[in-house]
């Protein structure tokens, strides 16, 4: 087997004029809880629905699992699992036929179904909204009871893109604590979020994405390491600036040398500090 469950090469992905991957390369692990990150537009949604066959791409291959995704599309699908950024649960449904449907197209016997229906609702405290509307339903519990579906069938991959987003704290500790005992269990983990200390304090590597590109991709502390470990943050001129260094030492020489200016800070770097280093722009920032 190999030791890469996720391998896109030459990615290209357009909508009319616009390109939205642009030859995009990534290899993901087996087993890891893997963090995409990227401003807004930089293609992170793209991406996973081209892997997880929502929709089509112009060129370029994506192997899962050993599977061409050109070749045997089924296949591969039945490996993943994806909590969409938009939910996308059938409004017509009730929360429990939404589930009910999603393991009859993965074919998952109804003993073993109603099984873990069960043991998955009640841990997202979902119980009680189990034969509710969908549409009855808050942003957050919907949310979670995608969750659910997605989680079913026990895919391989399981893809989140942006899963905390609309959740609120315990829904979102919950999830992190799925998030957690699945990757322990060996299933590997696609993790996309703005939320970027989430990133870095749960991620066995993180890939950033810009303008359809992979700009950078390595454990978090390693690319704190390339950006420099040490960061001096100071106000001039009314504006917050950061640079970055290897040492201390070479932190408070820099700081020695500053003049009119205020609240200096010498800090560790942190992820954020990478991606803004990067993509030059504050997370979410980018149109
Ligand atoms: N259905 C579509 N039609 C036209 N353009 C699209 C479509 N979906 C995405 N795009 C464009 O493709 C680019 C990448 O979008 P994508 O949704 O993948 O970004 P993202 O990184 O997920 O952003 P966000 O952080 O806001 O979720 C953007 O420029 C977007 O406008
Ligand atoms: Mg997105």
């Amino acid at each position: 087997m190999d030791d890469d469950i996720i391998i896109i090469t030459d990615l290209v992905k357009k909508f009319g004029d616009k390109t939205a991957l642009d030859g995009l390369d990534l290899r993901v692990h087996r087993g890891e809880l893997f963090g995409f990150l990227g401003p807004n537009g930089a293609g992170k949604t793209t991406t996973v629905r081209c892997i997880a066959t929502l929709t089509n791409y112009d060129s370029g291959t994506i192997i899962v699992d050993g599977v061409d995704l050109k070749k045997n599309q089924t296949a591969a699908k039945n490996r993943m699992g994806v909590i969409q950024q938009q939910i996308s649960l059938d409004k017509d449904l009730t929360i429990r036929e939404n589930m009910i449907s999603h393991a009859m197209y993965h074919l998952i016997p109804k003993k073993e179904r109603d099984e873990r229906i069960k043991e998955l609702s009640d841990y997202f405290d979902l119980g009680e909204y189990l034969d509710k509307p969908v549409d009855s339903l808050s942003g957050g519990w919907k949310k979670r009871a995608a969750i659910v579906c997605a989680m079913l069938h026990e895919p391989a991959v399981l893809f989140l893109d942006e899963p905390t987003s609309g959740l609120d704290i315990n829904a979102r500790r919950l999830l992190w604590d799925v998030v957690k005992s699945l990757h322990a269990k060996g299933t590997t983990v696609f993790l996309t979020t703005h939320y970027i200390e989430e990133a870095e304090a749960l991620c066995d590597r993180v890939g950033i994405i810009n303008k359809g590109k992979i700009i950078a991709l390595d454990e978090p502390k390693k690319l704190c390491e390339n950006v420099g470990n040490v960061a001096v943050e100071y106000m001039d001129e009314g504006k917050t600036r950061y640079r970055y260094f290897k040492t201390d030492e070479e932190a408070k020489e820099f700081v020695s040398n500053l003049n009119n200016v205020s609240n200096v800070t010498i800090r560790a770097t942190n992820l954020e500090d990478v991606f803004v280093e990067m993509t030059g722009s504050s997370v979410g920032s980018q149109k």
